[in-house]
């Protein structure tokens, strides 16, 4: 917002929350976001940049790294690249040690953290930091070697104590500022005159933030850059897919067996050129991830983070991924991409339009059409029981696919996922048996085309079982109007 509290605007979008923010030196936004994509539960919460206009999210530090668990309260040091932030818990994320982070070094790698308070730890996922060391938060950075600090100089349960204000150099030493016995003092901020950050012109033209629903565009240069093992002439499209934003005020988040806490949207996918290369339109104001597909709309590879876009914004990246420090490489020619018109999203075959995942209404019909003959009833062929019987959390179809390994999945389980991320076909509908099996004899009876895609794109989902938030989830309730309601049009 403005200084005198005028032109509030949104900059930014998330599934879960972003807080804390802080403007850069360079004049971006720095904050936490937390979210869910595809990663490890228990140490979502990173450090993310934005424009002041909302434009170019754009990851800093951490995203799948398991220790810390979360980073919080990040601020950019002036006249220096690093960055000091509060090391905590996934639900804590506030609280913990002090961490400089240098993201020359790297933009996930540990190595490009130095903790100031090494003796406080990192507090676990989701346990409060209750050392007797005491714990920070809120580093205010006045050079890289003197930071100004909320801490509290240990105790044996948080409630009993006392925060205050603090200086911490870089070496860990620590002089007391300002404790009152009673109350607890936070956010310490020098009233002294401080250099203004750079100021970041808006590349959202004006005419076109008026219009909240005028898309975006995406260009891909060569979507085989990073690509590691996969041959050129085989990614035909990319899907472009969201994670839709939690409802707060709904009853409890139900997990995934893959437990993915998110509903993901298939918006439609685009053609990807000979050379790589897709230029194409995208929603604005969502929270978008890619998957490069072959022929068969089987995924190869899979972006397990999303990014946002401002109405009107345009933006590239290279490929599917090349480490996001490098530049685009030099060509001599141009991409077939930039010689068409800007592609529109189409639904892929079997879809009217974009809709969401979810497995009772895409994977389940086919299954009861093609398969519960054979795998259903009393002696189900194969000991493979594929009807959609409730159980207490999905079905029994979903609970015997993935319970007996037919699928192969990103486990998003607490402390899973780390540092990098995989290589293409790790995951996904090309290592599950279930694909194979439905492509032989005796499995592939009738199934069609689009209901294969529709299968493999469930997968290549990461098997969420449930397309909407809304809705009883528990089988107590399973006589209630709304159990296990399917997903409205698109949501
Ligand atoms: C289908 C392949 C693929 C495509 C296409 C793709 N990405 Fe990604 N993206 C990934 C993967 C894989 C990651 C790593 C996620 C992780 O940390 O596990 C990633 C991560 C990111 C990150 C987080 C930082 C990082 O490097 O880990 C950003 C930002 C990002 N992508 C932006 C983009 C943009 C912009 C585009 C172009 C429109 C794009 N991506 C296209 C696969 C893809
Ligand atoms: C005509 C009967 C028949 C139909 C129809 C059929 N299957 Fe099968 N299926 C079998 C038999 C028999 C086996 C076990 C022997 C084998 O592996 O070939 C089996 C095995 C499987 C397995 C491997 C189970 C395991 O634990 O390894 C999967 C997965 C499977 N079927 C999925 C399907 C799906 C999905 C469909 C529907 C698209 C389907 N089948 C339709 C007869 C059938």
């Amino acid at each position: 917002m403005d200084a005198d509290g005028k032109n509030l605007h949104r900059v930014s979008e998330s599934p879960v929350n972003e807080t804390a923010p802080s403007v850069m030196d360079d004049g971006q936004v720095l904050y936490t976001r937390w979210e869910y994509v595809d990663k490890g539960l228990g140490n979502a919460p990173s450090l993310w940049s934005v424009r002041p206009d909302g434009s170019g999210s754009d990851h800093v530090y951490k995203n799948n790294t398991v220790w810390p668990a979360a980073m919080s309260s990040a601020r950019s040091i002036p006249g220096s690249k690093k960055i000091v932030t509060i090391a905590g818990g996934h639900h804590f994320t506030a609280v913990g040690s002090v961490v400089l982070v240098d993201t020359t070094r790297s933009r996930s790698d540990i190595d490009a953290m130095t903790s100031l308070t090494p003796e406080t730890g990192y507090p676990s996922s989701m346990g409060y930091p209750t050392t007797k060391f005491g714990t920070y938060m809120d580093p205010y950075p006045l050079s890289e070697k003197l930071f100004l600090v909320t801490h509290n100089p240990g105790a044996k349960h948080e409630r009993e104590i006392v925060y205050g204000i603090y200086a911490l150099d870089a070496w860990g030493n620590r002089a007391e500022l300002c404790r009152d016995p009673q109350y607890s003092c936070f956010q310490p901020i020098p009233l002294r005159p401080r250099r203004l950050p750079m100021e970041i012109a808006s590349v959202a033209r004006a005419e076109d933030a008026k219009d909240k629903e005028q898309s975006s565009s995406l260009f891909i240069q060569d979507i085989y850059q990073g690509m590691t093992g996969i041959e050129r002439g085989r990614v035909k499209y990319v899907r472009v897919m969201g994670a839709l934003p939690w409802l707060w005020n709904e009853e409890g988040i139900a997990w995934s067996l893959g437990t993915d806490p998110h509903r993901k949207k298939i918006y439609g996918v685009v053609k990807v050129h000979q050379d790589g290369s897709a230029y194409f339109n995208v929603p604005p104001n969502e929270n978008l991830f890619f998957q490069a597909l072959d022929e068969n709309f089987m995924a190869l590879q899979q972006m397990s983070t999303f990014v946002n876009l401002m109405p009107g914004e345009q933006r590239s990246c290279i490929g599917c991924h090349e480490p996001r420090k490098n530049a685009p490489g030099m060509t001599s020619v141009r991409s077939l991409a930039l010689d068409q018109p800007v592609q529109t999203m189409t639904p892929q075959p079997g879809d009217t339009g974009p809709r969401m995942v979810d497995f009772a209404a895409d994977v389940q019909p086919a299954l009861d059409k093609h398969c519960v003959a054979c795998h259903g009833g009393e002696e189900p062929k194969g000991r493979l029981d594929l009807a959609g019987v409730p159980t207490e959390k999905y079905s029994r179809s979903y609970d015997n696919l993935i319970g007996k390994g037919l699928i192969s999945y990103r486990d998003c389980a607490y402390g899973q996922a780390h540092v990098m991320a995989v290589p293409p076909l790790t995951h996904g509908s090309h290592r599950s048996k279930l694909t194979a099996q439905m492509l032989q004899d005796p499995c592939k009876a009738d199934l069609t085309r689009e209901e294969f895609i529709k299968i493999v794109t469930w997968i290549d989902s990461n098997v969420p079982y449930f397309g909407t938030y809304r809705g009883k989830r528990s089988l107590q309730d399973k006589d209630h109007p709304d159990f296990r309601a399917l997903p409205l049009a698109g949501k």
